[in-house]
């Protein structure tokens, strides 16, 4: 009896004093930016980090286009934004990265109907998926293809877009899990492996991907920049086996950030002034941070070569 009534009163102390710290540390994006006349497509914006991303960037009154495969949650996510910031200009479109399809549908009509495109955010990503095994229709690891080849292909159909609209940015949501992955050689792309070796796999992928990008996109006024959002308190844990799903959400909930918290590097990329001279670099607490792993250009180079083989780019973008 006595143990508990210590224990229970302390441990609750201890957790509300860690929640306070984190509340009182994490990285804000400090700019006062306004969107107002620029237009802005988030993926994955019906949840999480990419949804308060979405919702600040409506606050700063751009026009913000939510990219979601999922309508139902895609018209929620819409009503709450317009019902928290009176921003009328704020939609969502149809975008399952899952397919090359559904990629170059959303591009198309993107391309046809929206004047301008000022920042694009790649952010959906699908976390630890057990039991994804085999390929999809296009002939791509699940998890591989939503969470990287789907946003490879998407930018560069949205690239002349982007660069009739300069200064423009590209924002890419990573991960410091990028560091864990063996991942070296590109036969290994496709191939099965646990479900954190594949999603840390598409990760570095991400992170390669801005590397190259940014290489490539030098001169056009589009900058590009990656980033670790930290770890935080949103969906990410829907398809973990129960018990673990259960530990895991109590660990995220009490001892890391909430997804507004979590958004802010993110926020940060596409609106902060004066970063363009970090354009290819990533990100973390809204500052320029060390990537886990070395920058092999080589394997970003090669990496390029293959993904514009994989989602069958039928024309040179970038
Ligand atoms: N949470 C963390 O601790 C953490 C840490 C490092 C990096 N990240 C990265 O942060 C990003 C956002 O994650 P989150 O934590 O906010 O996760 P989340 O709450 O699970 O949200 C993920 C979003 O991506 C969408 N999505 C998944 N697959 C898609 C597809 N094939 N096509 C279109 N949309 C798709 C989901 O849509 P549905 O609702 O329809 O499934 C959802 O809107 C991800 O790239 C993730 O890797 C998160
Ligand atoms: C919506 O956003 C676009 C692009 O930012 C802008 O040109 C247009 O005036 C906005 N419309 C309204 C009603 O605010
Ligand atoms: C983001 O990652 C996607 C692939 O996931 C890639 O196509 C894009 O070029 C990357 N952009 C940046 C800025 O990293
Ligand atoms: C987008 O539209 C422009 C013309 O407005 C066209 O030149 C370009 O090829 C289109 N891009 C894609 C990827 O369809």
């Amino acid at each position: 009896m006595g143990f508990w009534i210590v224990f229970i009163p302390s441990s609750l102390l201890v957790i509300l004093l860690v929640k306070l710290y984190i509340k009182l540390t994490s990285a804000r994006c400090e700019s006062n930016v306004c969107l107002s006349g620029k237009t802005v497509i988030v993926t994955g914006a019906n949840t999480g980090i990419g949804y308060e991303t979405a919702l600040d960037l409506a606050k700063r009154g751009a026009k913000v286009i939510l990219a979601c495969r999922n309508e139902e949650k895609a018209k929620a996510a819409v009503r709450n934004i317009i019902e928290e910031t009176y921003n009328n200009n704020v939609s969502y479109r149809i975008l399952d990265l899952g397919s090359l399809g559904s990629v170059r549908r959303f591009a198309e009509e993107i391309n046809t109907t929206e004047e301008r495109l000022d920042i694009l955010i790649n952010n959906a990503g699908l976390q630890m998926v057990p039991e994804i095994s085999g390929l999809s229709d296009d002939g791509l690891h699940p998890v591989m293809q939503a969470n990287y080849f789907g946003h490879f292909l998407l930018t560069h159909l949205l690239t002349d877009l982007l660069k009739k609209s300069s200064p423009s940015r590209i924002v890419n949501v990573s991960s410091m899990a990028a560091g864990h992955t063996t991942f070296n050689n590109l036969d290994e792309l496709n191939s099965d492996a646990s479900v954190y070796s594949i999603y840390s796999r598409s990760k570095l992928c991400n992170f390669l991907f801005t590397l190259e990008l940014h290489e490539r996109l030098k001169n056009t006024g589009i900058t590009t920049y990656s980033l670790h959002p930290g770890v935080i308190y949103t969906e990410f844990t829907r398809n973990m086996p129960i018990v673990i799903k259960q530990v895991a959400e109590f660990v995220v909930k009490w001892f890391c950030k909430d997804a507004r918290e979590g958004a802010q590097t993110t926020i940060h990329c596409a609106v902060a002034k004066d970063i363009e001279k970090y354009s290819g670099l990533y990100f973390a607490d809204c500052k320029l941070a060390s990537f886990p792993r070395k920058a092999d250009m080589e394997l970003a180079k090669s990496l390029w070569r293959l993904s514009e083989e994989l989602v069958k780019l039928d024309k040179k973008y970038i």
